[in-house]
């Protein structure tokens, strides 16, 4: 493991290419990109012509700002398959977006698609340090979710050994890693804890597992938590950020020499930051949403599409490709308690300054009159359970809250294991205001 940064021949020549060069296989291939939109959806056909714009626009890469925004409420509009741009025959998987609210997104790729796909994954595994032999613990969840199959496609076309176990059944997830030995493990991170606990509940040491390297994604985290998962573990903490929509995971992973933000696959998706409110472009190193466009893909390709992940492009480092700063949140995550916004994981930090609480948490919102409440339910550690300690937790998290974040919150400290699991992404605010 992790001798990769001795064999950097080992990388794509594009991972390291200069950004000139990266720059004209983008134009190249956005201009085929656009094209292959507007000539084979009547959806980008129409929006294209409504914004008064074509394909053949595009001279440079700053002129994709003149072509109009893809949202979620379009690829729900055009449900199943109205999306796709080749025909259905040719498209060899299906994935779909679960769908809290109404119809669910719809995906489609093309066996080059999946091919693409497999490459990136496998990029982003060998970014994380692993390598062709070592075996991959797949606890993403398998099935309409990208993550499970995603994954799996990646490490196979490493060369690794996969262990599709999927999301679920913790006991097993401890059996096997035990059993089978992987050195790397791809879950969500709020699902690792939950592994984490069940090492413990076993009386077994994580620290001594054999798990070196741990590929998180699927949902926002914070460095807190990553120190929090190193340190349990004794391993290495990287980040893979993806979405069905644009591809699943590996749009972005980072390396693990450098733990700084994942580099953007930019070969394949061309990023840009906009201001929420007005849809302008914003400069490298400016927070906004992350906008999306495909520059390869067949099946389904998508055009400045509105991710509603907010974060900045950062630099290059450990590869030229640009990077994205750590997902601050999703828009609609963002709460707004009197005038403050706050994002989870605000909460999330707060909350992992404190010694006697485990980091699982959930926000509750309530209204009291015309006043948003929040509420953090959190759990007290095992060696940190009696009632003063417990109510000594809830002070002290609510006063790093007040302090750092600026608001005041409920906070409610309960049992060990008294905060909702998910074997997935984890659910951390429930929203219990009226919806009038
Ligand atoms: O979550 C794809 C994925 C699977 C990524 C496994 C990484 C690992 P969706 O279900 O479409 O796809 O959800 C996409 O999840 O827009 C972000 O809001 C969030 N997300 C994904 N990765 C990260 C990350 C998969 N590393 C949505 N950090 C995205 C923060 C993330 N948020």
């Amino acid at each position: 493991m992790l001798e990769l940064q001795d064999r950097p021949e080992a990388l794509e020549p594009i991972e390291t290419a200069a950004r000139e060069d990266l720059a004209a296989l983008q134009l190249e291939r956005m201009k085929w990109s656009l094209r292959h939109a507007y000539e084979n959806v009547p959806f980008y056909k129409k929006s294209f012509d409504d914004a008064g714009v074509h394909p053949d626009d595009l001279q440079s890469l700053a002129d994709l700002a003149r072509f109009p925004f893809t949202n979620k409420a379009d690829l729900r509009d055009n449900y199943p398959f109205g999306m796709f741009a080749v025909p259905e025959d040719r498209i060899a998987r299906i994935h779909a977006s679960s769908g809290t609210t109404g119809k669910p997104t719809v995906v489609g790729y093309t066996q080059d698609d999946i091919e693409m796909w497999a490459t990136l994954v496998a990029r982003s595994i060998r970014a994380a340090g692993g390598k062709a032999g070592d075996k991959v613990h797949v606890a993403y969840g398998y099935g309409l979710f990208t993550g499970g199959l995603g994954a799996h496609y990646g490490a196979e076309k490493l060369g690794c050994t996969v262990i599709p176990i999927s999301g679920g059944m913790t006991e097993r997830q401890v059996r096997l890693i035990e059993d089978f030995k992987p050195e790397i493990i791809m879950v969500t991170p709020s699902y690792l804890l939950s592994i984490l606990d069940e090492y413990r509940k076993q009386g077994l040491d994580p620290r001594k597992s054999s798990l070196k390297v741990g590929i998180f994604g699927a949902e926002p985290w914070t460095n807190a938590m990553r120190a929090e998962i190193e340190e349990a573990f004794d391993m290495k903490a990287v980040d893979i950020y993806g979405l069905s929509e644009v591809l699943g995971p590996g749009v972005a992973s980072e390396c693990v020499e450098t733990q700084d933000g994942p580099h953007i696959w930019e070969d394949h998706f061309y990023p840009e930051i906009i201001d929420p409110q007005t849809g302008e472009v914003l400069p490298d190193g400016e927070e906004g949403e992350l906008v999306f466009t495909t520059l390869t893909k067949e099946g389904m390709p998508v055009i400045r599409y509105r991710t509603r992940d907010l974060t900045r492009l950062l630099p290059g480092t450990a590869r030229s490709m640009r990077r994205i700063a750590k997902i601050t949140g999703r828009s609609d995550d963002m709460m707004i308690l009197r005038g403050v916004n706050v994002f989870p994981s605000q909460i999330e930090e707060q909350l992992l300054r404190c010694e006697g609480l485990s980091p699982n948490y959930q926000i509750e919102l309530t209204r009291d009159g015309r006043m948003d409440q929040m509420r953090v339910l959190v759990e007290a550690r095992e060696s940190f359970n009696t009632d003063e300690q417990r109510a000594a937790s809830a002070k002290e998290l609510a006063t790093h809250v007040k302090n750092n974040v600026g608001i005041s919150v409920r906070v409610d400290v309960g049992q060990p294991h008294s905060v909702e699991r998910s074997a997935g992404k984890a659910r951390r605010i429930v929203d219990l205001r009226p919806t009038d």
